[in-house]
């Protein structure tokens, strides 16, 4: 990226509103008025071809007219005026527009939006925007926006997609008592998306952290790969999950694959600490620009109430971080510090009576010990002691013990001075929250952030040897026959071209012909229908299993057919599948769908009524590596059936991991083509026997 077009407009050493007026109802007077009043040290050039000056600047009647470089401008011109307005800039060599104009693609005027953003490309003119707020930035006094006023400093940026949201978070930064170095309204992202910003942010030395508000990236991947390679943390609170998992599906994991899950999948594959409400976009972003990531999983809770440190305890485990017990010698330690009736164990439970001294002991000797990796400090207030001595305690102890990489939050629950003492804590840079489980919760994020950045650092892309021509062809044959399915004898042949190991299908077009496989394969077999027009083949009565001899199987095909006549009289029959019937295994779903914002992206987890009602599912977006997939299949809530529960045997998943990894490179290779599949049920047998997929369905897109 070329970083200086966005430093001109993010950090601009003269600025031009254009539609500066001199109206004060009008939003190009407002965004003068907070220029001005944010105490911006650059140049400010308000343009209007009817004012002279304004709010004691010199109006210049044009871009054109001003006498010096521009590095950036807002527009607050009406939408229709917007384009002559960029053609100035991009001649007076402006490096970015802010614009604050509506009326653009979220009206449905996508085709002025276009040329907005070609003229701009035409002279390298980079647009942030249009329909914002503005930007706002502490580091560089510049409210270049209709925000009331700069938010209360802090360490953080945020990014919002939602302008309205983005000022009211701004006020709240008051109330709150969080502050934030950057206030980024996106708006439509017709040229600078969220992508640009946090790569352009990472390299930013004014902020720690990157929050972003997002209602919907237009190009996923874009965004996943910078958030992988950024070395701060990127948080996300993504808005609107509910409305895509309405959308009709033709297979079973189209069905589950809202946007809740495409996008959690693709956060956490790119290192991206998920927020899950405002208020936890709040805590998150303020956690993350203190505090360094937790690299362990040994949390102390230090405490002065057994209440707290329960309900502290409780939510350790809620956010997966467990409490171990402190090992011994820490214990004996600790014992130094507090009466008889206290616990040295986890959480280490100073009692009511802890003061300054008994705080600053234990925090000294807790952090500076080799098996703490993250530390959480409560504190309950009591008419025996003075928060404000306890934070002093608790901050002389972490300045005397400097230790560098070990994070620490902070609870205090209490009135007024308990509030006081919290906000000084976070002016001294340690996160501190009103209840014990904020405090548990934000520590917890920076160690789900430690882990997903060790994950993200591996590799997904791999060489499988496969035969994608092979799968090609068949995809070929199935769109000359003016298909847009294929049939579960070409889904399998298309896996089979990727290695899966699916069971022995062949099509039988004729009563004989499936005698004569049937004999071929070996009873007992399975029978189905197989037609482009019967998707839902059980439904059909179009199935029938355990079939053991010629006598059964010349029943069934006539069976079957019949029952397929009755379903749609004039559906295309292409035969019956004779098929091996596969023994009996745990029954898993693979699954894919081609996300209209991330691409090829795999389910996989357990079938049948795990599927069915519990939905049992996670979600990558591939390709996946086998590594991936041993953690996909870690993390469903039936794992426990696959590791092997009540004497059974471990099911076999290093052949489960190899087959999803071989379905996601399937789903890459073949994404011009394919639009979702499912391979339901595979039958997946114990350790070292493999498995088998028994139905596939392949949907193609349209073309
Ligand atoms: N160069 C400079 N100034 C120009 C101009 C030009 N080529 N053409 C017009 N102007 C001036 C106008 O004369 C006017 O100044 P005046 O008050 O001195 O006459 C000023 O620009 C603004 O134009 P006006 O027609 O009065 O528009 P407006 O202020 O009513 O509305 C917007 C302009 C941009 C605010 C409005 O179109 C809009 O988009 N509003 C929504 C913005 C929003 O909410 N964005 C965020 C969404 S989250």
């Amino acid at each position: 990226m070329d970083r200086s077009k966005l430093d001109g407009l993010m950090r601009p050493k003269s600025i031009a509103i254009v539609g500066a007026s001199t109206d004060p109802t009008k939003i190009g007077y407002t965004v003068v008025k907070n220029i001005i009043e944010g105490g911006y040290e650059g140049k400010i050039y308000p343009i209007n071809p009817k004012a002279t000056e304004l709010l004691g600047l010199k109006v210049y009647p044009t871009l054109m007219d001003v006498p010096d470089d521009i590095d950036a401008a807002v527009i607050t011109v009406p939408a229709k005026l917007v384009i002559s307005v960029v053609e100035d800039a991009g001649k007076k060599g402006v490096k970015g527009l802010i614009i604050i104009t509506s009326g653009f693609a979220e009206s449905g005027n996508r085709k002025l939006e276009q040329e907005v953003v070609a003229k701009a490309q035409e002279y390298g003119v980079r647009i942030l925007g249009p329909n914002i707020v503005g930007t706002l930035s502490n580091a560089e006094k510049l409210n270049a926006s209709f925000a009331p006023t700069l938010p209360l400093p802090g360490k953080g940026a945020l990014i919002s997609q939602s302008g309205a949201l983005l000022i009211s978070l701004d006020m709240a930064t008051f109330t709150r008592k969080v502050g934030f170095e950057k206030l980024i309204s996106i708006g439509n992202m017709s040229d600078i998306d969220f992508a640009d910003l946090v790569e352009w942010l990472d390299e930013d030395e004014s902020v720690s952290s990157i929050s972003l508000y997002i209602e919907g990236f237009k190009d996923g991947r874009k965004f996943m790969d910078v958030a992988k390679k950024a070395k701060k943390p990127v948080i996300a609170l993504k808005a609107g999950v509910s409305a895509h998992g309405a959308v009709a599906a033709a297979s079973h994991t189209g069905s589950l694959a809202g946007a809740a899950k495409v996008y959690g999948a693709a956060f956490q594959q790119a290192g991206v600490v998920q927020a899950t409400d405002l208020n936890n976009l709040f805590d998150l972003s303020l956690t993350l620009s203190l505090q360094p990531p937790m690299y362990g999983d040994n949390l102390v809770i230090i405490t002065n109430g057994g209440g707290v440190g329960v309900l502290a305890t409780d939510a350790a485990e809620r956010f997966g971080l467990p409490l171990k017990f402190v090992p011994k010698d820490v214990q004996e330690e600790l014992k130094k510090h507090m009466p008889e009736f206290g616990s040295a164990k986890n959480p280490v439970d100073l009692t009511g009576m802890a003061g300054y001294d008994w705080y600053y002991d234990t925090v000294k000797f807790v952090i500076a010990h080799a098996w703490t990796e993250g530390l959480v400090i409560l504190y309950c207030e009591t008419a025996m002691t003075d928060p404000m001595e306890i934070a002093k305690g608790i901050i002389v102890a972490l300045d005397e013990a400097n230790v560098h990489g070990k994070p620490v939050t902070i609870s205090f629950v209490g009135g007024e001075k308990s509030e006081k003492a919290m906000q000084w804590l976070v002016e001294q840079n340690i996160p501190s929250f009103s209840a014990p489980d904020l405090a548990v919760h934000a520590i917890s994020a920076l160690r789900e952030y430690a882990r997903m950045k060790e994950i993200v650092s591996e590799s997904d892309h791999q060489t499988i040897p496969v035969d994608k021509e092979q799968a090609l062809r068949i995809i070929k044959l199935a769109r000359e026959d003016g298909r847009d399915s294929l049939t579960e004898v070409e889904a399998k042949q298309v896996f089979a071209a990727y290695g899966l190991p699916t069971t022995t299908t062949l099509l039988a077009k004729s009563e004989d012909e499936a005698v004569k496989l049937a004999k071929e394969i070996g009873f007992p077999i399975v029978m189905k229908i197989v037609s482009p027009d019967i998707l839902h083949k059980s439904d059909a009565g179009g199935v029938k299993v355990n079939i053991k001899d010629v006598t059964s199987c010349r029943e069934a095909f006539k069976t079957i057919m019949a029952n397929a006549k009755e379903y749609k009289a004039d559906a295309n029959i292409h035969g019956i599948a004779i098929q091996e019937m596969a023994p009996w295994g745990t029954e898993v779903i693979l699954g894919s769908v081609n996300d209209a914002t991330f691409g090829p992206t795999m389910m996989f987890g357990l079938g049948g009524i795990f599927v069915e009602i519990l939905k049992d599912v996670t979600f990558r977006v591939a390709p996946v590596s086998k590594n991936s997939a041993l953690r996909m299949i870690g993390e469903i809530r039936g794992a426990p059936i696959l590791a092997g529960v009540r004497g059974e045997e471990p099911r076999d998943r290093e052949m489960l991991a190899e087959t999803i990894s071989r379905y996601a490179q399937m789903i890459v290779d073949l994404q011009d083509d394919v639009s979702e599949s499912d391979a339901n049920p595979v039958l997946v047998y114990a350790e070292g026997k493999g498995l088998k997929v028994v139905d596939a369905r392949i949907i193609l897109k349209k073309k």
